[in-house]
């Protein structure tokens, strides 16, 4: 059987629903394989008289249905797979339904399911209609009310959104408690959570004076492993109210840990739920990289109470307006918290490994596309990362001062609506008076536009020229594209620092800066788009030697940083294509110089150290070779480690900080050691395997012994096997941790021994996290072997897809956007790519994958 690409939804055809649903009041009486539901809807029709009230459900058994009390006939009303119509319905009525539903058999993990054997819920973006029979798009606002029963011994605890109301006993064993929301929402921020829990607990006083208890619900033995979690939620709360006057509007705020979750976590009012892992972590299981996700996963959706709950989306074309919006804000919080240009440089790391591939294959949309087929696949790097790049520049553009404004206006005109980009952006322009028409088009064009600059130098009169050129590539479905406004930070750099220092914004095609420099000036170097100002490709033909000459002289660290990338990605380019047999001294030299020079900071070191991952350079030069590269890679890693190596040794003999904090303080340090652990892995040295198994053994935290295990990994031999075994045997019953026991072994392995850990007995195609430690991590981090000539790696990528695929659409679609680069590959990984998406094709797929084939085939 073959599944056909979901039909298209377009963002023109936006109607308002044709009635209001003034209140909601919801009854849940709770069963793992028969939960009933039961919905009184308080309806009241707002526009046309003669509208049916079409409802959306699914995966829903209708038990009965009323209006005002009276069973409606079965003439009356029209039940099919995706939902329930009224022909003729009064212009004011409560409508009662009653439906079953089975949590513990919804292996999607969207509505209500079980995991861990409690009851968990995921709404967004349309998980309320397998719920109960609803109007399930955000521009329907209404007040919830929740009365649900369950199990007193297996469900002690009965959480929804709002505030607590009545509870006590149901008799039969069974309790019940209320939950009351007064603030109106849409029904993808319902959320429902019922279970056995430890919990973590903690007040925190808003800044008019209003105390908060905040609770931490998670598996049982686990609640100290939730202070960090908690720690940074109380973090975000008050950089909310200091950095945008904003204030939390509930007595209590709840987040529920789940194990089994399609994404990170999810801002439901009130009641956030997420992936456990990103609420637990204590030294001995989470790594530094957990500690920093958890404090932005927490802060992201918490911020999410006004950019998204208090004001949401009219529809899911807006998405962005919500995502992009709270991305930018929890990237400050971040850069806050810790050192905000090693902030920028992740983010940076992050848009360009996956926005900007996502914006050169044929999944490119734009940031609010106009139309799509299905709705989950819109939870794009493009629609998060790049939709936070566009606020970055809009801000950069006007200034702090009336972005704030704005914002203030935004939250003082749009509170308790469902809004666009255009009501936004009505707000800037009221405040800063101008005018962001063209701007508006970062919103509308895909692809990432490429800035060719061009220098001219006339020495006898001390002039610079500069030319900046734009340019966006055609993306599918949209051939011609139209100037961005690009605001690029620049200067003029010579060897006492800047010579000058400003800000072009590129609004046309072409535009040529003249700088008339004092009599006797040397040749500035000219530094572009600092900081990363815009989310741009450069094209530069600058000399080697120039380009040595810009890391040595630049002043920016974002910068200086992304010289050294530029540096390493040629010289890797070099490599892979034969060119240049071994690294050049001279540009090896520069690398170790840059580092040894900033390890007073050195998280920032640890950073330069960094080379360009294999998929950063399909973008540089195609057809793309991914063994090739990865060989080069390795050649280039294999010479600075060996310029290095007495400071390696040096560094990695002295002892981690003592005792453990997960601030930015030592995790810089720990940084800093595990990137050079990274470096000593990769260094060829006969020892390098004892030596890092000694590191492994000895280190006192999760971050430094998973640096040692994951350099173990990719090499051959007892020490590996030894290490293997020894974490395994000390974490097999700590799930999150296992999963990265999978990730090291993903991430180096070749299809044969993919294969092997999916036979695992511990690997669980029903659990997200699981399936992505291998899958996505093999798939989106090991590219010379998922990319393999053979065409092995994409065989057992897609068998193990398929199966997940049938249980959780969602998660299958997202493993499947590994291949979207499968054009540029070498002609081999090219044809065994394409003969692998033909076979999806052919085959029984969701449709959210359905969608995600079709596109990449194009
Ligand atoms: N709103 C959630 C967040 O920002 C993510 C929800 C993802 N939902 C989905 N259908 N992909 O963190
Ligand atoms: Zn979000």
């Amino acid at each position: 059987m073959r599944t056909e690409a979901p039909v298209a939804v377009k963002l023109s055809d936006y109607t308002p629903y044709p009635f209001e649903v003034e209140q909601v009041d919801l009854r849940f009486d709770l069963d793992p394989e028969d939960t009933r539901v039961r919905a009184d809807l308080k309806i009241r029709r707002t526009g046309d008289k003669s509208a049916a009230l079409e409802l959306d459900g699914e995966a829903l058994e209708l038990k009965s249905i009323a209006i005002d009390g009276t069973a409606l006939d079965k003439g009356a009303y029209e039940v099919t797979e995706s939902g329930l119509t009224i022909a003729s319905v009064p212009d004011e009525f409560t409508l009662t339904t009653d439906v079953k539903i089975a949590p513990a058999s919804n292996t999607a993990l969207s509505g209500l399911y079980m995991s861990g054997g409690r009851f968990c819920s995921q709404c967004e973006s349309v998980g309320f209609r397998r719920i109960t029979y609803y109007p399930d798009r955000p521009d329907v606002m209404s007040s919830f009310k929740v009365r649900m029963t369950a199990d007193k011994e297996t469900c002690p605890v009965l959480l929804s959104n709002g505030t607590p109301g009545e509870s006590g006993d149901a008799g039969d064993g069974r309790h019940f408690a209320v939950w009351d929301d007064p603030h109106k929402k849409p029904s993808y921020l319902f959320a429902l959570c019922a279970g056995d829990y430890d919990i973590y607990r903690d007040q925190f006083t808003t800044m008019s004076g209003k105390v908060i208890d905040l609770a931490i619900h998670v598996d049982k033995g686990d609640a100290e492993r939730a202070a960090w979690a908690m720690d940074s939620l109380k973090r975000s709360m008050k950089w909310d109210e200091e950095t945008y006057g904003r204030e939390y509007d509930l007595g209590v705020f709840n987040i529920v840990a789940v194990r089994d979750f399609n994404f990170g976590a999810m801002e439901n009012k009130g009641l956030n739920i997420f992936n456990s892992a990103y609420v637990l972590a204590d030294e001995a299981s989470a790594t530094d990289a957990d500690f920093e996700a958890i404090e932005s996963i927490v802060a992201h959706e918490y911020f999410h109470n006004w950019t998204g709950n208090r004001i949401t989306c009219r529809d899911w074309f807006q998405l962005c307006l919500k995502e992009g919006l709270t991305v930018f804000r929890d990237q400050n919080f971040s850069a806050d918290m810790r050192s905000r240009p090693v902030q920028r440089i992740k983010d940076v790391i992050r848009l360009r490994a996956r926005q900007f591939a996502e914006d050169a294959g044929p999944l490119a949309h734009s940031v609010r596309p106009d139309t799509y087929g299905a709705i989950d696949n819109l939870y794009t790097a493009t629609v998060y990362e790049k939709g936070a790049e566009i606020i970055g520049m809009l801000r950069r553009m006007i200034g702090e001062e009336t972005y704030r404004k704005g914002m203030d206006l935004y939250f003082e005109r749009h509170d308790g609506q469902a809004v666009t980009i255009e009501d936004f952006y009505a707000c800037f322009e009221k405040v800063s008076g101008q005018d962001f028409t063209q701007f508006r088009r970062w919103y509308a064009q895909a692809g990432t536009p490429e800035v060719t600059v061009e220098e001219n130098w006339k020495a006898d009169s001390n002039e610079i020229e500069i030319t900046l050129r734009q340019k966006t590539p055609a993306t599918p479905g949209q051939p011609v594209k139209q100037p961005v406004p690009i605001p690029l930070n620049m200067a003029l750099l010579d060897e006492e620092g800047n010579l000058a220092e400003w800000m072009t914004v590129l609004e046309d095609e072409e535009v040529t800066l003249t700088f008339d420099l004092p009599d006797g000036t040397e040749r500035p170097l000219v530094s572009v788009n600092r900081d990363f100002t815009a989310p741009v490709r450069l094209a530069r033909s600058l000399s080697r030697e120039d380009r040595l000459q810009l890391v040595r002289l630049e002043t920016d660290p974002f910068n200086q940083w992304d010289g050294v990338q530029t540096l390493a990605k040629e010289e890797i380019l070099a490599l892979a294509e034969g060119s240049q047999a071994e690294p050049d001294a001279d540009l090896v030299d520069a690398i170790a110089t840059a580092i040894e020079g900033a390890l007073g900071d050195p998280a920032y070191a640890a950073l330069l150290t960094r080379l360009p991952d294999v998929g950063e350079m399909f973008l540089e030069r195609q057809p793309a070779d991914p063994v090739a590269l990865n060989k080069a890679r390795k050649k280039l890693q294999k010479a600075v480690a060996g310029k290095l190596e007495d400071l390696i040794i040096s560094v990695l003999g002295q002892p981690s900080p003592q005792p453990f904090d997960p601030g930015a303080e030592q995790a810089g340090t720990r940084a800093l050691r595990t990137a050079f652990i990274t470096l000593l892995a990769g260094s060829g040295r006969e020892d390098a395997d004892t030596h890092l198994l000694k590191l492994y053994e000895a280190a006192p935290n999760m971050t430094e012994k998973l640096a040692a295990l994951r350099g173990l990994a990719g090499l051959e031999g007892e020490a590996r096997d030894k290490a293997l075994a020894d974490f395994e045997e000390a974490w097999k019953t700590n799930p999150l941790v296992m999963d990265k026991w999978f990730s090291v072994q993903a991430v180096t392995a070749d299809a044969e021994t993919v294969a092997k850990l999916a036979a695992h007995k511990d690997f669980d195609l029903r659990n997200p996290n699981r399936v992505r430690s291998v899958v996505a991590v093999f798939a989106m981090q090991n590219l010379s072997a998922f990319h393999a000539p053979d065409g092995s790696g994409y065989k057992v990528v897609e068998e193990i897809v398929r199966k997940a695929d049938k249980a959780n659409p969602s998660l299958g679609a997202r493993l499947l956007t590994a291949f979207e680069q499968w054009r540029v590959l070498e002609p081999q990984a090219r044809s065994e790519a394409e003969a692998c998406l033909r076979r999806l094709q052919g085959s029984d797929l969701s449709k959210n994958s359905a969608d995600i084939v079709a596109r990449a085939l194009g």
